[in-house]
C-alpha cells in the first residue's frame, strides 16, 4: 500500500481501473495523494484502489447521477476534492462507413458527455471549498484528427470545452486543463500494438502520462491543452489567436 492516508490532497480519477487512469492513481498515491478510482470496471477499480490505499466507486461516466455519486462518495470518504482527473473514454464505436446514430451516441456519451457531467458534478464542491483543479484527458487526436472520426470529434470538443470554460472558473480558483497524449501503451491500444511498433512509432509508458498529469496539476496555468509525447517534456500547445474582424 502506498500513499499518505491521513491528510494529503484528494483526487477522483475516472477510468482509473486501467491504463493512464490507473498509472495516475498509483503515481499520485505514491506522492501523498488520497485517491478515489471511479470506473465501470469495479474489479479493476478495486484492485487499483487497494494498491493505492484508496477507495473505488462504481461509475458510468455517461450517467450524470453516477458522476454526482462519485463526487459525493469522495467527499464522504476524504472530506474534500482537490483534483478531478476526467479520463475515462472508449474508442469510437463507428466510423463513416458503419455509422449508425446509436453507435455515434455510444461514443459521445462516454467520450464527451462523460467529461461534461464529471465537470458539472465536481464544480459545486470545488467552489464550496475555495478551489480545485480539473484535468481532462483529450488526445493528440483532438489536435490533429484521426481515422477514428467520432473519437477525434469528441477529443477536439474537450479541448474546446476546456479553453472556453477555464476563464469562467478562474474567479472561483478552479483550474481546468486538458492533456493530449500521443500513443500510449495501454490495453486500449493492445490490438494495434504490434503494427504500431512495426511502423517505428513510439509508445509512451502510461506512467509518463501520469507524470505529465502530475506536472499539470502542480502548474498554476489554466485553460491549456498540454501535448504529451513519448520521451518528450510535456508542454502547453500554442494555438493561433485570430483577431475578430472589425470595420
Ligand atoms: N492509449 C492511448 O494511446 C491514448 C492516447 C491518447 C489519449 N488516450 C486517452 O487516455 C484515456 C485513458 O485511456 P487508456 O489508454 O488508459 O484506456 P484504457 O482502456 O486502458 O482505460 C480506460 C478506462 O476507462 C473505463 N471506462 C470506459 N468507459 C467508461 C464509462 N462509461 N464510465 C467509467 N469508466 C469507463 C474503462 O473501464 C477503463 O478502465 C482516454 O481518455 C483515452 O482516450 C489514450
Amino acid at each position: 500500500m502506498t500513499g499518505d492516508q491521513t491528510g494529503g490532497p484528494v483526487a477522483l480519477i475516472t477510468g482509473g481501473a486501467s491504463g493512464i487512469g490507473a498509472a495516475t492513481a498509483r503515481r499520485l498515491a505514491g506522492h501523498g495523494w488520497r485517491v478515489v478510482v471511479a470506473d465501470l470496471d469495479t474489479t479493476g477499480a478495486a484492485t487499483v484502489a487497494e494498491e493505492c490505499g484508496g477507495r473505488f466507486v462504481a461509475t458510468d461516466v455517461a450517467s450524470p447521477d453516477d458522476n454526482e455519486r462519485a463526487v459525493a462518495y469522495t467527499v464522504e470518504e476524504f472530506g474534500r476534492l482537490d483534483a478531478a482527473v476526467l479520463n475515462a473514454a472508449v474508442a469510437g464505436r463507428c466510423a463513416l462507413h458503419d455509422f449508425t446514430p446509436q453507435r455515434y451516441r455510444d461514443t459521445m456519451r462516454t467520450d464527451l458527455d462523460g467529461v461534461v457531467y464529471g465537470l458539472h458534478a465536481a464544480l459545486p464542491r470545488m467552489r464550496q471549498q475555495g478551489g480545485g483543479h480539473i484535468v481532462v484527458t483529450s488526445s493528440i487526436a483532438g489536435l490533429t484528427g484521426s481515422p477514428d472520426v467520432f473519437y477525434a470529434t469528441a477529443k477536439h470538443a474537450l479541448i474546446g470545452l476546456v479553453r472556453s470554460a477555464a476563464p469562467l472558473l478562474e474567479a472561483d480558483h478552479i483550474r481546468l486543463n486538458t492533456v493530449c497524449p500521443g500513443l500510449v501503451d495501454t490495453p486500449a491500444l493492445a490490438s494495434m500494438r504490434a503494427t504500431l511498433l512495426a511502423h517505428g512509432l513510439l509508445l509512451a509508458d502510461p506512467d509518463e502520462v501520469a507524470a505529465a498529469i502530475e506536472t499539470v496539476l502542480a502548474d498554476e496555468r489554466t485553460g491549456r491543452a498540454w501535448s504529451i509525447q513519448a520521451g518528450r517534456t510535456a508542454e502547453p500547445v500554442e494555438f493561433p489567436v485570430p483577431q475578430l474582424a472589425s470595420r
